[in-house]
């Protein structure tokens, strides 16, 4: 890594940011570190509207915490209706573009007629708060429509990203006992429609709480309703009323449950709650993206993400941005599509991935060559560590060396950006996501909790609660215990290594846990080994992810199978369409690789770290005597890795 490099904003850039200079960054640390309560407190009555004051900024009774104690507010109304008596009233608030090229301009005011029939129509339904609803849509701007009227009436929602398949969708749908699913008849992706109706049709049948089945019309190909089910979301909002108040909820009420994968085969619900989650999400829009008013603001990440929910939805509209929504792919109808769309929007502010950033080098400069840039200003990277190469790129052929990158690094459980440069402030270093915000306290220590010297590896984890902090793992409090504040006592485990610089950045460097990161989507390596040992053939297996040029790492499956005679070339491939049916169309394994045992420890633990090896390296090194059968380590690394 190219530690030596560093990225100062320029003048220009630094006098009109949000955030000016070092000693601007340093002062709002300093504040935040001395006196949480009261900087949390004082940003919470400037930044957001409450119907009623907190008493107490927070309570930390490790490991819960709440944050604003007894204050009351709702986060649609903090994202539309105070706009509403602004010069924001007529502002685009959702600047959309589907795939085929439609677009839609939905001002504040628009926002709100079409939140408030929405929440109506739930209301009509008989849903209440704590009810929950499963929002499963295409990236159309009836999703953010339908979780901000969730919001208004204190629903929780959980929004199941398009590319999960029936089984995920179930899984979801059963452990939340969800009242309602909203979904549509499909979406544009690559030109094809992606259905995802017959998704939800499939999983009904086993989800008994599932009293109403909303579903939007945005591609009108036939589809099958079922009666006493299935409403037209359409029939539905023709008759709704055009007003709705929004409920004042406890600043503790749960927003959303966002499901992640964790180390164990279940997905976790984690729940998201109100009024810190709001303040830290806005906040964060206006320091890490320097947001001002005139700003078209673009987030690339699909709603189903968490990254969606706090900078497509929720962050965004809170700050009254104007926040840009596509539907489809980067490469539709060619490589151009997102240069395209920044040219014809002047955006000014992107923020996307570094597998999406290293999938454009490889198609040519050509293609954003042929755009006018000059609207960018600042340029933004989540959910993987970024290689110094692709962000180089990024910088010289995106931003013309002018426009600042943020690297942000957070995640589904810390519901807002925790380490990233502030642009006009923190000189940036390619490859680090460089040092934390304001309240943030994140440490590098060893197996024992002690910090470790500087440059020296360990484990990243955070020492105080957050506003935007996940409360709990839905009706699991125990696993949220162990599973984030066992490890090292007192202390938030983040699950990612990482090392701090001579100059306090932080370097992360990826999970110690068993979690892949494939294009910045997290899979669990065990809940894709027990997706393989359903189906009929598979006795035993093992995932493992490996380096991957574009998509940071690969997926790779070793697998034994049961007894009898297998086409093992067309077993590979069924073996690849069954991952993709149990988790999800963006979890297809690159590789099967076929064995006759796997390697274990004495107690039966399968070595994965010895797996990981082989397929990185193609030997093994380090520790092997605790192994059951080491010919099989022999056996499968002389494998190669074109079968
Ligand atoms: C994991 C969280 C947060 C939105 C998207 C992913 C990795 C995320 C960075 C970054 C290095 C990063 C970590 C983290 N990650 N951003 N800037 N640099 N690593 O959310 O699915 O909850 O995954 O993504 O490993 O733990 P997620």
């Amino acid at each position: 890594m190219a530690e030596d490099r560093s990225y100062s904003p320029s003048r220009e850039f630094v006098e009109h940011a949000n955030v000016k200079g070092m000693e601007g960054y340093r002062a709002l640390y300093k504040r935040a570190l001395e006196q949480p309560a009261e900087f949390w407190g004082e940003l919470a009555d400037k930044e957001l509207f409450w119907f009623e004051k907190w008493s107490k900024a927070f309570e930390w009774n490790p490991p819960f915490v709440k944050w604003f104690v007894g204050g009351k507010t709702n986060v649609s109304y903090n994202c539309i209706d105070r706009h509403l008596a602004t010069h924001r009233k007529n502002k685009v608030a959702i600047l959309w573009e589907g795939e085929p090229g439609d677009q839609r301009m939905i001002t504040y005011q628009e926002l709100y007629r079409l939140v408030a029939r929405f929440a109506n129509v739930l209301k009509s339904r008989g849903l209440k708060i704590g009810d929950r609803a499963v929002i499963y849509m295409p990236m159309i701007p009836e999703l953010p429509v339908a979780m901000l009227a969730c919001a208004r009436l204190g629903i929780i929602h959980s929004v199941v990203f398009g590319g999960f398949s029936a089984e995920a969708l179930k899984a979801r749908i059963q452990d939340l006992e969800a009242q309602v699913v909203i979904t549509a008849d499909g979406g544009w992706r690559r030109g094809k429609e992606v259905k995802l109706k017959p998704a939800v049709d499939e999983a009904l049948p086993e989800c008994p709480t599932v009293r109403d089945v909303i579903v939007y019309r945005r591609t009108g190909s036939p589809l099958e309703m079922k009666a006493g089910r299935d409403l037209w979301w359409h029939e539905l909002d023709e008759t709704a009323a055009e007003t709705c108040d929004a409920v004042p909820l406890d600043s503790e009420a749960p927003l959303y449950v966002l499901y992640t994968s964790g180390t164990t085969g279940k997905p976790k619900g984690i729940v998201h709650t109100t009024g810190g989650y709001l303040l830290q999400a806005t906040m964060t829009m206006k320091w890490v993206f320097d947001l001002h008013d005139e700003d078209t603001y673009w987030c690339t990440a699909d709603i189903g993400w968490v990254t969606g929910h706090s900078y497509i939805v929720y962050g965004p509209l809170s700050a009254g941005a104007t926040t840009v929504m596509y539907e489809g792919a980067p490469d539709c109808p060619q490589p151009d599509r997102f240069w395209r769309l920044i040219e014809k929007y002047r955006v000014n502010i992107l923020y996307t991935s570094p597998t999406a950033i290293r999938s454009f080098v490889r198609q040519g400069d050509q293609w954003p060559n042929a755009h006018d840039l000059s609207s960018l200003r600042l340029l933004g990277s989540v959910g993987e560590p970024i290689n110094p190469a692709a962000w180089e790129w990024y910088h010289k052929t995106i931003g013309k060396e002018r426009c600042p990158i943020v690297d942000t690094w957070w995640q589904t459980e810390t519901g807002a950006i925790m380490i990233s440069p502030i642009p006009g402030a923190v000189p940036a270093k390619p490859g680090s996501a460089t040092l934390p915000l304001p309240g943030i306290l994140p440490e590098v220590v060893d197996l024992n909790g002690k910090p470790v010297e500087p440059n020296c590896e360990g484990l990243l984890v955070i020492q105080r609660p957050w506003p935007s902090m996940l409360r709990t793992i839905w009706r699991d409090p125990q696993r949220y215990e162990d599973q984030y504040w066992r490890r090292i006592p007192g202390n938030y485990l983040t699950g990612d290594a990482a090392r701090r610089d001579a100059d306090g950045y932080l370097w992360v460097l990826g999970r110690v846990d068993d979690v892949m990161n494939i294009s910045g989507h997290r899979l669990s390596t065990m809940e894709l080994e027990s997706a393989l040992v359903r189906h009929p053939a598979v006795a035993e297996a093992a995932v493992v992810g490996k380096p991957h040029e574009i998509t940071g790492q690969a997926m790779v499956c070793f697998v034994t199978l049961k007894e009898g005679k297998w086409d093992t070339e067309q077993l590979a491939q069924d073996l690849r369409l069954w991952v993709a049916h149990e988790i999800g169309s963006f979890a297809k394994p690159e590789q099967i690789r076929f064995s006759e045992a796997l390697p274990k420890t004495r107690s039966g633990k399968i070595m994965r770290r010895l797996l990981r090896e082989i397929v990185t390296s193609n030997t093994v090194v380090g520790d092997v005597t605790t192994l059951e059968d080491l010919s099989v380590v022999t056996r499968l690394s002389a494998q190669t890795d074109d079968e």
